[in-house]
């Protein structure tokens, strides 16, 4: 295990859109790691994320992603992206249909994954309701379930537990732990401490424009000395 390559390089990249956000950001994500992404609002997380998952040109260097182009990468997008007048099944089933194109049958499997998905989020009985009527908290449950569904090689999560109030966010991380287990790494932009502490296994870190990598310990042993 220790001889594979890792799923995702970033070579002294450049992050921007006019202006550069954060320059000099060199790291690597190998199989297991689940990085939080920190930073103050407006410093670049987001941009960062989108320019790993190629929806924003690197203003410089390069994003090396060693993962299956064909459903290897998901995505949980800060505004995340549904399609608002379908029903919550169709939604999910887009993760499942990601990494199994119907194409190819495996109908009954996408069935087992999606319903699978809908009950560790807990939102079965929503399946046939339009993502429309939803609430902001089961809005970000539906767009988990459809990550869960996929079970992506590499998942980047953008805030994927904000508006979720205290008992679904319980749900939400055992679900995507569970994906964790099975063999996800992650990205995820995260502001909770406790939620950092639980999951992540590094941190990098922008500020002014610059970009730090650190082990998790390394990171504890920072915020201990702030306090
Ligand atoms: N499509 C865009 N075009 C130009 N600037 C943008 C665009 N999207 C975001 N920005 C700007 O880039 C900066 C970083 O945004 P973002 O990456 O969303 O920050 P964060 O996720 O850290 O809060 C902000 O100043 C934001 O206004
Ligand atoms: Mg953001």
């Amino acid at each position: 295990m220790g001889q594979d390559r890792p799923l995702l390089v970033l070579e002294n990249l450049s992050i921007g859109y006019n202006a550069v956000l954060a320059s000099e950001i060199s790291a690597r994500i190998n199989a297991g790691e689940v990085i939080a992404v920190l930073g103050p609002s407006g410093v670049g997380k987001t941009t960062l994320v989108r320019t790993i998952a190629g929806l924003i040109e690197p203003i410089g260097g390069r994003v090396d992603l060693h993962v299956d182009r064909r459903g290897g990468l998901g995505y949980i997008p800060q505004k995340l992206g549904l399609v608002r007048h379908a029903s919550v099944y169709h939604n999910v089933n887009l993760g499942a249909r990601a990494s199994l194109p119907v194409l190819q049958g495996g109908s009954e499997e996408r069935k087992k994954r999606v319903n699978s998905a809908l009950i560790a989020l807990g939102i079965e009985e929503k399946t046939t309701e339009p993502v429309r009527r939803l609430s902001g908290g089961q809005l970000r449950r539906v767009a988990t379930a459809r990550a869960l569904a996929q079970r992506p090689s590499l998942l980047l999560a953008d805030e994927f537990l904000s508006e979720l109030d205290h008992n679904t966010v319980d749900v939400v991380i055992a679900a995507v732990k569970e994906m964790l287990d099975a063999g996800t790494s992650m990205v995820m932009v995260e502001h909770h401490e406790e939620n950092v502490a639980l999951l992540a296994t590094r941190v990098w870190l922008i500020e002014d424009e610059k970009f730090y990598d650190f082990s998790i310990d390394e990171w504890r042993e920072r915020v201990g000395e702030e306090e």
